[in-house]
């Protein structure tokens, strides 16, 4: 095990997205660290990289160059499968527009990272009811999203996040769709399962949100241009947006 043992190691990270011929710089050079248990928010302008850095850590998509260790290992020697596990066993994901499948009940969209994971059936039904009682749905498990608000619906997502007790929580603007009081319950979660000992990273344009964390990161331009963390007066230079 090298990079200190940090759960998330970025070094001069890139990604350039190449449509036809046009080029987009979208990194141009992150260093990061991210420890386990740590809270912590991405910031920045529109188009600045933060999804990009987000896909990046979550293996949802590769530097162009640069090195990324997760958990120690580094993700450009492993393979199509291997990634694929680690995705679904290391990480529980979290998006804006909640991704749910619209034809599965709430149960059922829980439910289905634990099927590819190989879990068994007795074990599945038990761990999705734990799930959906650590979100306050319970008793909405037969439901289809249709049926739910928008909170309920991010919190059957963070829901499923959990099922496979993943090491990190990785959200792009989770709270991007609902309002301030569902979006603060969607915080309040995230803020149980840090205490708990889980990493969460998340994406916000919220800065009431993004104070809650412990730990904010300012992206500009691809580049990481200043970070702060909260309560502990460790400031570099961070600005609003
Ligand atoms: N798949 C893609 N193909 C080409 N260009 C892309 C792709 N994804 C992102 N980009 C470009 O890369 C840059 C960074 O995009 P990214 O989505 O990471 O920004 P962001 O900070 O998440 O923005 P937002 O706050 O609007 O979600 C932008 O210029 C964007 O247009
Ligand atoms: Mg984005």
């Amino acid at each position: 095990m090298n990079n200190n043992g940090h759960l998330i190691s970025m070094k001069n990270v890139t990604k350039v997205y190449k449509t036809g011929k046009i080029h987009v710089d979208a990194l141009r050079g992150v260093d990061l660290d991210i420890g386990r248990g740590e809270f912590v928010a991405i910031i920045g302008p529109s188009g600045s990289g933060k999804s990009t850095l987000m896909n990046i850590m979550g293996c949802l998509d590769m530097p162009t160059t640069g090195e990324y260790h997760l958990d120690g290992r580094p993700v450009a020697n492993m393979g199509i499968h291997q990634l694929s596990s680690i995705r679904n066993k290391k990480i529980g994901f979290i998006f804006q527009n909640f991704n749910l499948l619209a034809y599965a009940t709430t149960f059922e969209n829980v439910e289905l990272p634990l099927i590819f994971a190989g879990k068994p059936g007795a074990y599945r039904k038990q761990r999705v009811m734990e799930c959906l009682e650590n979100v306050g749905l319970a008793n909405w498990a037969e439901h289809k999203p249709t049926e739910l608000s928008g909170g309920q619906m991010q919190r059957a997502a963070v829901a499923r996040a959990l099922a496979n007790e993943p090491d990190i929580i990785l959200a792009d603007e989770p709270t991007g769709n609902l309002d301030s009081k569902s979006g603060g319950e969607i915080i309040d979660l995230f803020e149980q399962l840090n205490e708990l000992g889980r990493s969460v990273v998340t994406i916000t344009h919220d800065m009431n949100i993004a104070h809650r964390c412990h730990r904010i990161i300012r992206i500009m331009d691809g580049l990481i241009e200043s970070e702060k963390h909260n309560g502990n007066g460790r400031d570099k230079n961070l600005t609003q947006d």
